[in-house]
C-alpha cells in the first residue's frame, strides 16, 4: 500500500497524514556531526521530508562494485528520528571519476559533434548501455538497502533529464541507437526514405547502418530525420528513467516513484513521455533565478510586469496536465538568491510564501524548499538556502515556516483537490520542434508564441489546461492551438469533431503546414483543416522591414493592431472576415477570421499580433464562448479554484508589491486567517488569500 498523500481520490485523501512539505538536503556535502542538529531544526521548522542523495553516486560507489551505504543509514535514520521522511534519488545525474576514466565512452557528444568533457554534471549518453548498466546497478543496490528502511518514502530519478548547456547527445551510440529507434518506426527502409522525402539530395539510404544524426555536415539536416532525432533523444531519456523504474516497481512496492524537471520553456524532453509510468509529476521552480536568466539574456530594458509571474504560471498549468490534472509536486522551489555563478536578488518580502501558494493555486500538493543549507564549496555556492553560509537562518526562514504550517492548516483535502478548467491551450512538442529546425523567420519561435497566448488568455482568470495533442477536447468550451505548425490527421480529426459538436477553436498563422513527416502537405494551407477554419492561406508572408498591420472589426474592434513576424493572408471561403491587413499590397486582405462549422466556431488569427490586440482577440473569445472567472481581479492579481465533489477554495495571489483589492461577490472565509470577508478584501504586497 502506497501512503495516499498522492492518491487521487477523495477517498484515499480523506485520512492522509504524510505531506511532502520538505526541503532538498546534502547529508553527503554536510559534517556528520550536524546532522542531528539539522534533522532537529528540520522538525522545528515544520518540514515533513527531505529529497536526498540524488548527487551522491561517488560516496555510495567508491569504486566500481563496491558499495556504501552505511552513511546513508545513519543519515535516513538520524532524520527519521526527528519524524523527516525521506526521498531517495538515484545518482545517475552526476558519475564519479573513476566511472568517466574508465568508460570515457559514457560521455556525452554534443550538437557540433565533440565530446564533452566529465567534470561538471548531466555530460552522460543517454543510449550508452554501459551507463545504464552502472546507472541501474547503483540504483538497485540503494532500492535493495532502502527498500525497508522506516522513513523512507519514495524516489527521485535520476535529476533533470536533458537541462545542461548540451541538452542532446550525437554520440555514436545514439547514432545506433537512433537507427534501432527507426527500425522499429517505419519497419522498412523504403517507408522512412518516402517519409522523409531522402531522394532530396541523393539521401536515399539502403541500409539502416547509414543513417547519420543531424550533426553539421555543410548543409541543413533532412527536416524529417532532425524531428525524428528529436522524438529519439526524447525516447532515449525517458527509456533510460523506464529501466530504473521498472527496477524500483520490484523492489520497492510501497513507494513513490517520481523524476524533477522544468516545465516549458525548457523544451528537449517530451514530459509526457518522461512522466508517463511515474507516480505524480514533480517540477524545479525557480521565478527569480528565471527573472534574472531573462535580464541576462536581454541585457538591458526591463522586463514587462507579469512575465515572470505568468511563465511561471504556465509552468504549473503544464505541470497539472502532463498527467492530466493530477495534483503535482514542487521538488525544489527558490527559498533565496539562487544562482551558480551570478545570482538573483533576495526574494522580497512575502515572494517565496506567493511562489509557494502560486504553485499550490494552479494544483501542487506539495513542495520542498531547495535547499536546507547553503553550500560553502562547489559549483552552488551561490545557491542560497534556508539556512545561510554560517548556517543562520536565512532571510525568508520565517516565511517559510509560516507557509509550512499554513499548508498544513489547509490539510490533505485543500492540497489534493482538482482544478477545472473550461479552456485549453494545446502545447505540442512537434511543433516547437520543428519550428526549431526550420523557423520560417529567424524571430519566429515556438515558446514565446504560445507563452503569449497562454499570458492573453490568463488575463481573463479562467482557469486554462496545458494540454498535449491528442488530449480529449471534449471537456473544454474552447481550445486554443498557436502555431499549430505540424498536424497530424488524428489531432485534425479531434479539432474538426471538437468545432462540429459546439466548441470554439481558437489557432494562428502557419497552421496546418506540415505532416507528422516534417513534409509540406500537398494541399492549400490550412491543410487538413481548411474546411473547418472556412479560408485558405492566400499567402504567407514572414516579416522584415516592412511594417504590417491589422483593422478590427466587431466583436474584435479597438485601436489597429501591429502584426509582428508574420502574416498569413487569408482568403475566406464562407469564415467571416473579423480583420484585415493595412499594409502594402495585401493591404484590405483577411487577417482574422471566424467561421461557424457545425454547432461550434474555428477562429484564424493570421497575424502575429502585438500582445494588447491578441489580449482583447483571445479575451473576447474566452468570454464570449462562456469561461468566465469565479471573481474579477484587478491587474496583477492572479485567482485560481480549486475543486473537490461541491467543495471550492478560491487563491487569490497578489503578483505585485502594492496593496490591492478585489471585490468579492459573496462573503467568503479566508482559512488563512479564519477571518470573515465580504464586499471586498485588501491584500497587501506579494499577499496570499484561500477563500471558502
Ligand atoms: C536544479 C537542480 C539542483 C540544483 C538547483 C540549483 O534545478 O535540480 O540540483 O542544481 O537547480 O541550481
Ligand atoms: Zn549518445
Amino acid at each position: 500500500m502506497r501512503l495516499p498523500v498522492w492518491g487521487q481520490t477523495d477517498a484515499a485523501v480523506a485520512g492522509a497524514s504524510q505531506l511532502l512539505l520538505g526541503v532538498d538536503y546534502y547529508p553527503d556535502q554536510t559534517p556528520e556531526a550536524l546532522w542531528e542538529e539539522d534533522s532537529r531544526m528540520m522538525s522545528d521548522a515544520g518540514f515533513t521530508n527531505v529529497r536526498i542523495a540524488e548527487f551522491a553516486w561517488g560516496l555510495m560507489e567508491p569504486a566500481e562494485g563496491k558499495f556504501e551505504f552505511a552513511w546513508l543509514r545513519r543519515a535516513v535514520q538520524t532524520l527519521h528520528k526527528h519524524n523527516i521522511a525521506v526521498i531517495l534519488g538515484t545518482p545517475s545525474a552526476a558519475p564519479p571519476p573513476w566511472l568517466s576514466l574508465k568508460y570515457p565512452e559514457i560521455v556525452e557528444v554534443n550538437a557540433e559533434g565533440q565530446r564533452l568533457h566529465s567534470g561538471g554534471r548531466r555530460f552522460t549518453c543517454p543510449t550508452n548501455k554501459v551507463y545504464r548498466r552502472l546507472s541501474l546497478a547503483i540504483a538497485s543496490e540503494m532500492a535493495r538497502a532502502f527498500a525497508e528502511s522506516p522513513g523512507v518514502i519514495g524516489w527521485q530519478i535520476d535529476n533533470e533529464f536533458t537541462l545542461s548547456s548540451s541538452p542532446r547527445c550525437y554520440c555514436n551510440f545514439c547514432q545506433a541507437g537512433f537507427q534501432e529507434w527507426l527500425r522499429a518506426k517505419y519497419g522498412s527502409l523504403d517507408k522512412l526514405n518516402q517519409a522523409w522525402g531522402t531522394v532530396f539530395w541523393s539521401q536515399s539510404y539502403t541500409d539502416f547502418g547509414q543513417i547519420p544524426v543531424p550533426l553539421p555536415s555543410g548543409g541543413d539536416p533532412n527536416p524529417g530525420l532532425a524531428l525524428d532525432y528529436d522524438r529519439y533523444q526524447s525516447y532515449a531519456n525517458a527509456s533510460f528513467l523506464e529501466e530504473q523504474l521498472a527496477m524500483l516497481r520490484q523492489k520497492c512496492p510501497r513507494h513513490f516513484v517520481t523524476t524533477n524537471n522544468v516545465g516549458p520553456p525548457v523544451d528537449y524532453i517530451d514530459l509526457r513521455e518522461l512522466y508517463k509510468n511515474l507516480d505524480f509529476v514533480a517540477f524545479d521552480n525557480y521565478p527569480g533565478f528565471f527573472e534574472m536568466l531573462v535580464h541576462e539574456q536581454m541585457k538591458s530594458g526591463s522586463i514587462s510586469a507579469g512575465t515572470i509571474s505568468t511563465a511561471t504560471a504556465m509552468g504549473h498549468d503544464f505541470a497539472r496536465c502532463v498527467k492530466g490534472g493530477k495534483p503535482f509536486m514542487i521538488m525544489e522551489e527558490q527559498s533565496g538568491k539562487a544562482g551558480q555563478k551570478t545570482f538573483s536578488p533576495q526574494p522580497e518580502k512575502g515572494q517565496v510564501r506567493l511562489w509557494t501558494y502560486q504553485a499550490i493555486a494552479h494544483g501542487a500538493m506539495g513542495v520542498n524548499y531547495f535547499r536546507w543549507d547553503t553550500a560553502t564549496f562547489g559549483a552552488e555556492e551561490y545557491w542560497h538556502g534556508v539556512l545561510n553560509h554560517d548556517r543562520s537562518k536565512s532571510p525568508a526562514y520565517d516565511e517559510i515556516k509560516q507557509t509550512v504550517k499554513e499548508l498544513k492548516g489547509l490539510g490533505p483535502k485543500v492540497l489534493n483537490s482538482g482544478y477545472p478548467a473550461e479552456a485549453a491551450l494545446i502545447f505540442d512538442y512537434d511543433c516547437g520542434w520543428a519550428l526549431q529546425i526550420q523557423p520560417g523567420h529567424h524571430g519566429l519561435s515556438y515558446m514565446p508564441q504560445v507563452t503569449a497566448w497562454y499570458g492573453a488568455i490568463t488575463a481573463s482568470h479562467s482557469g486554462i489546461d496545458v494540454i498535449q495533442p491528442g488530449a480529449d477536447l471534449a471537456a473544454y468550451k474552447i481550445v486554443f492551438a498557436p502555431v499549430a505548425y505540424v498536424l497530424s490527421e488524428a489531432q485534425a480529426a479531434r479539432i474538426r469533431n471538437f468545432v462540429q459538436g459546439g466548441g470554439v477553436f481558437v489557432t494562428s498563422f502557419r497552421l496546418g503546414v506540415k505532416t507528422e513527416s516534417s513534409q509540406i502537405v500537398r494541399t492549400p494551407l490550412p491543410g487538413l483543416l481548411r474546411e473547418v477554419m472556412g479560408v485558405s492561406v492566400e499567402d504567407y508572408v514572414p516579416i522584415y522591414s516592412v511594417k504590417q498591420g491589422v483593422k478590427f472589426s466587431p466583436p474584435f474592434a479597438g485601436s489597429d493592431g501591429e502584426c509582428g513576424l508574420w502574416a498569413d493572408i487569408l482568403q475566406p471561403s464562407g469564415a467571416e472576415v473579423v480583420g484585415s491587413y493595412t499594409a502594402g499590397e495585401h493591404a484590405g486582405k483577411a487577417a482574422v477570421s471566424v467561421n461557424r462549422f457545425g454547432k461550434g466556431k474555428a477562429v484564424y488569427v493570421g497575424a502575429d499580433l502585438d500582445a494588447a490586440s491578441l489580449a482583447r482577440v483571445l479575451r473576447t473569445l474566452t468570454a464570449s464562448a462562456g469561461v468566465q472567472p469565479a471573481i474579477d481581479v484587478p491587474a496583477g492579481v492572479e485567482m485560481t479554484v480549486r475543486k473537490a465533489g461541491d467543495k471550492e477554495w478560491i487563491f487569490l495571489l497578489n503578483n505585485t508589491s502594492v496593496v490591492q483589492t478585489v471585490t468579492i461577490p459573496r462573503a467568503f472565509t479566508d482559512l488563512l486567517t479564519k477571518d470573515a470577508h465580504s464586499g471586498t478584501i485588501e491584500l497587501s504586497g506579494y499577499g496570499v488569500r484561500v477563500l471558502a
